[in-house]
């Protein structure tokens, strides 16, 4: 017995095939083409490269597992982007991506028809550039020839469901990153529809996480490899799924994970939604309960950026262990780590990053270990609105590379002021995504049960008192620096 979780991500898509304790026994990676910006701000995908590199992942995990042990299938992928179809199911343009930045007009339309607090009520979430409605109003306006010929729109990990098995389906986790999703009835919203004049029958039916969609055809076996008839969960969103795979389930457990970007999740037992619409309220993964993520946009990449441009060659490592000789606090620099704009708090693509509180006496190792302090200083903001709203975590789950390196740990133990905690797999969304599928063919009775049998914590990280209080001192500079850098950004983005 084994389950086959596919994470459809944005660099590659993962094949991680597991045992029916859990246990990962088998995985693979297949890159991506990357991904194609005809305009600056602009981020578009083939759906077809993902189907390539999706068979040759799942190409290479069974060669080691026949396909005969796998007993059902889980998706995730990366969440937001438009996949287009036409009458026979073929892309009719390439996917506009969750990060793409193009449809600033088209937030604001939806904001001013439906009000800021319209938009809580009906669908939990402000109108993002990111999310899926603004992209089909986009196509619409700019593409009326191309939005003529759609029949369909699915997202990305559904269109590889759709190659696989023939089925439209998509999940509620998956489905509240679109803005069409009445989040708190976990349903597609009625009035949204109504309001932007879609039609519903472009949409797919929609599922708990755990439920089967359907199962691979004849033709999605020819292409695979995969028995004809392998069932298919409904899977999740990135998000949701990779916080399955560290086995945040419960109502109050939050992860914090630092990719690219950096997520912190909290579970909980109802739409907590914030009025001010600095986060994000989904549906969790696990039938009944929901989430909110806050977003930061360059949590990993702050570092990255800084290796690419400053690092002459020096390993992640190497520029590391200069910030573990500076002390907690960096000596009062901070960093503001908008270099994409920012979502959580301020849902501002034109934040611009900031190193601030240089003085003659600092040093590389400073800034550096600034970087680091900033991005869990970002991540903080989120678990400030978190508990704002009315939710605290005891202790927060890291994920990504934030849970790999020894500082960063400590750093983010510090700054949350909680235990800080890493799993003893961290296998991301497609591990999330092949604990769904265990359950949906019932090896599992629920996702707590999987949980608890295949997540176990590996570490365990207490804050230190003393850096607390330092990194609390710089915490309350650190927010003010957005608002009193906002005269600054106005100015340096003014055409000259
Ligand atoms: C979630 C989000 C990203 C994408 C890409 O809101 O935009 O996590 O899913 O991975």
């Amino acid at each position: 017995m084994g389950f086959l979780g596919l994470d459809i991500g944005t660099g590659g898509t993962r094949a991680v095939v597991i045992d029916g304790e859990g246990r990962v026994v088998a995985s693979a990676s297949a890159p991506h083409v990357p991904f194609s910006s005809p305009e600056i701000g602009w981020a578009e995908h083939d759906p077809e490269d993902w189907w390539s590199a999706a068979r040759t992942a799942i190409a290479a995990v069974l060669t080691s597992v026949p396909a005969s042990e796998i007993s059902a299938i889980g998706l995730s992928g990366q969440m937001h982007g438009s996949v287009v179809l036409d009458e026979n199911d073929a892309p009719i343009r390439p996917a506009i991506m969750w990060c793409d930045q193009r449809t600033g007009v088209q937030c604001e339309e939806i904001t001013a028809k439906i009000g800021p607090k319209g938009l809580i009520e009906l669908v939990a979430n402000p109108a993002v550039n990111g999310f899926t409605l603004p992209k089909l109003l986009w196509l619409r306006k700019h593409e009326p020839e191309n939005w003529s010929r759609v029949r369909s729109v699915l997202l990305p990990k559904d269109y590889i469901r759709l190659k696989l098995s023939g089925v439209r389906a998509s999940d509620v986790a998956d489905s509240s990153g679109t803005l069409l999703f009445d989040v708190a009835n976990r349903n597609w919203s009625d009035e949204m529809l109504k309001a932007f004049e879609l039609e519903a029958s472009i949409f797919p039916q929609v599922f708990e996480s755990i439920e089967i969609t359907g199962a691979v055809s004849a033709t999605g076996s020819k292409a695979t490899g995969l028995l004809e008839g392998t069932p298919i969960v409904a899977g999740a969103g990135d998000n949701a799924a990779g916080a399955i795979g560290l086995g945040i389930v419960r109502p109050g457990m939050m992860s914090a994970t630092i990719g690219t970007s950096g997520v912190a999740f909290l579970v909980t037992d109802g739409p907590q939604k914030d009025p001010r619409g600095r986060i994000h309220t989904m549906c969790h993964a696990v039938p009944g309960r929901w989430h909110n993520t806050g977003v930061t946009q360059s949590a990993g990449l702050s570092l990255k950026w800084y290796r690419e441009n400053f690092g002459h060659g020096r390993s992640f490592d190497e520029l590391v262990d200069l910030a573990k000789q500076v002390s907690s606090g960096s000596d009062g620099l901070l960093w503001l780590p908008y270099l994409m704009g920012e979502r959580t708090p301020h849902m501002d693509p034109g934040a611009r990053a900031a190193l601030v509180g240089l003085t003659a006496s600092h040093t590389e190792g400073h800034v550096i270990r600034g970087l680091l302090e900033g991005v869990a200083f970002s991540l903080r903001d989120s678990i400030e609105i978190f508990a704002e709203l009315g939710t605290e975590a005891q202790s927060i789950r890291l994920g990504g590379g934030g849970a790999r390196s020894s500082l960063w740990k400590k750093i983010q133990a510090d700054i949350y002021r909680r235990p800080v905690e890493t799993a003893r797999e961290d296998e991301g969304a497609a591990f999330g995504a092949a604990l769904l599928a265990g359950v949906g063919a019932g090896a599992w009775s629920s996702v707590d049960e999987a949980c608890d049998a295949a997540v176990t914590v590996a570490e365990t990280i207490q804050p230190d008192k003393t850096a607390s209080r330092e990194l609390d001192r710089n915490y309350s500079a650190y927010r003010k620096l957005y608002d009193a850098l906002r005269p600054i950004t106005e100015i340096l983005s003014k055409e000259v």
